[in-house]
């Protein structure tokens, strides 16, 4: 063990089992990942890990086993982890006997994997979501820091909005990097992996919609790295809140339509601002997208619905989780419409995800979360694609404007000012 990677003298006894069998088994899982990756040295983390694993579904005995073997040696991660969101919330996302029964089954294991989770070291019962970098949440990185993370969003959002070096690791493999407090170097951890082989250049008449910019991004340069230019037109230069959002849900289309990990923006992340083009390999290709190009691939997504004319029963908004402020955009934007047209409720069931934390703030603000409740909308903190995961949930007429629950599930994709009109209209 160990070949073609250099390990420190700990290191070394933890592999030849001097810490126990357990630990042994935790270092040469990662060490053997690493190796499958070319890396050299394991390096330090420098804050805790994301898990992507967060539900109990039965058949993952493994887990369940292994996590189990950790508790009895008394392991865990070295720091307090975040996890992804639960896959259930009765109370805000309701169901269907018969749908609740195939909930069973597929989630049985939710409560007890849930207490192997904090017995290895989970933050607290808030923990759950995939936007663990809200600052709400406050597993939040510095640039620069190295990270072992799992969840796609999560992985491309360190990455790219605040610098920091992650891979997109393995489910579980997090996990145990986060008990020995080290991860591989490879890839996004090195200068030379964070660099762009795609010039995208964004020559729109208007700020495109970012779930369908990261789709068509995603599409096009797969896993690789792009440089983005023509964005600082629209949202200005440097991080505010709203472009941070509209990053947000940029990158999680642009990993979940391809496997983007990482992106820069010209003058406005921070490696772009510190480096520019300079970021840009020799021989780097191009993508040009304009309005034809948004037009296209909008026009590419199928619609996988039995009957592409049912009227839609549910629509989810928040994948990945919403941030406050977008909480408060879509709660504004739903009050209005309905006013607009004097109407009190909304047509369509329609369900906004965001992280339990964010949920709390909000809640504070009593006034409007009344508001927004009175509209028949919920909140819930659930991850919607869990939700569909169910075939009963799957058969129905979903709509989303969510290009990774588009992705993955049968949702069917609309843009916001389209959601909006048929949340409020019910067509
Ligand atoms: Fe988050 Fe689930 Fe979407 S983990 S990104 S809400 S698929």
């Amino acid at each position: 063990m160990g070949n073609g990677m250099f390990l420190t003298e700990e290191e070394k006894k933890i592999l030849d089992g001097e810490f126990g069998e357990t630990l042994q088994k935790v270092m040469k899982t990662v060490v053997l990942y690493g190796q499958t990756f070319g890396a050299k040295r394991l390096v330090k983390l420098d804050g805790p890990v994301h898990l992507v694993t967060s539900f109990g579904i039965p058949m993952l005995t493994p887990v369940f086993e292994m996590m189990e073997e950790l508790i009895k040696s008394n392991i865990k991660a070295r720091e307090p982890f975040t996890v992804d969101p639960r896959p259930l919330d009765y109370r805000n996302v309701p169901v269907s006997i018969a749908k609740k029964l195939i909930f069973k089954v597929m989630y049985g294991k939710q409560k007890e994997y849930e207490v192997q989770l904090k017995a290895v070291g989970l933050k607290d019962d808030n923990a759950f979501t995939c936007a663990c970098y809200l600052p709400e949440v406050g597993n939040i990185p510095k640039k620069g820091d190295i990270l072992a993370w799992a969840e796609s969003s999560a992985v491309v959002y360190a990455n790219s909005v605040i610098g920091a070096r992650t891979n997109r690791n393995s489910g579980i493999i997090e996990l145990m990097s986060g008990i020995l407090g080290k991860t591989p170097e490879f890839g996004f951890i090195t200068d030379e992996g964070r660099k762009a082989t795609w010039l995208v250049e964004v020559k729109t008449s208007n700020l495109p919609n970012p779930q369908v910019l990261g789709s068509a991004i995603g599409m096009k340069v797969v896993e690789d790295v792009p440089y983005i230019i023509g964005l600082d037109k629209f949202l200005g230069l440097g991080l505010s809140d709203d472009t941070k959002d509209y990053l947000k849900d940029m990158g999680a289309a642009s990993a979940s339509n391809g496997a983007v990990g990482l992106y820069h923006v010209e003058n406005i992340t921070p490696e772009a601002v510190e480096m520019g083009r300079n970021l840009l390999v020799d021989g780097y290709k191009s993508y040009i997208i304009d309005d034809e190009e948004i037009k296209r691939v909008i026009n590419s997504y199928p619609v996988m619905w039995k009957n592409i004319n049912a009227k839609p029963k549910l629509c989810f908004i928040g994948c990945p989780h919403l941030s406050i402020n977008q909480l408060y955009f879509w709660t504004e934007r739903i009050i209005k419409a309905l006013e607009n047209i004097g109407q009190k409720k909304l047509k369509i069931t329609t369900i906004l995800c965001a992280p339990p934390d964010v949920i709390d703030a909000f809640k504070r603000d009593e006034k409007t979360y009344n508001k927004l409740i009175q509209t028949g909308a919920k909140i819930t903190y659930i991850c919607p694609l869990m939700y569909m995961n169910n075939p009963l949930c799957a058969n129905e007429a979903v709509i989303t404007n969510s290009n990774k629950l588009r992705t993955y599930s049968t949702a069917r994709f609309y843009l916001d000012d389209e959601i909006l009109e048929r949340i409020v209209r019910g067509y």
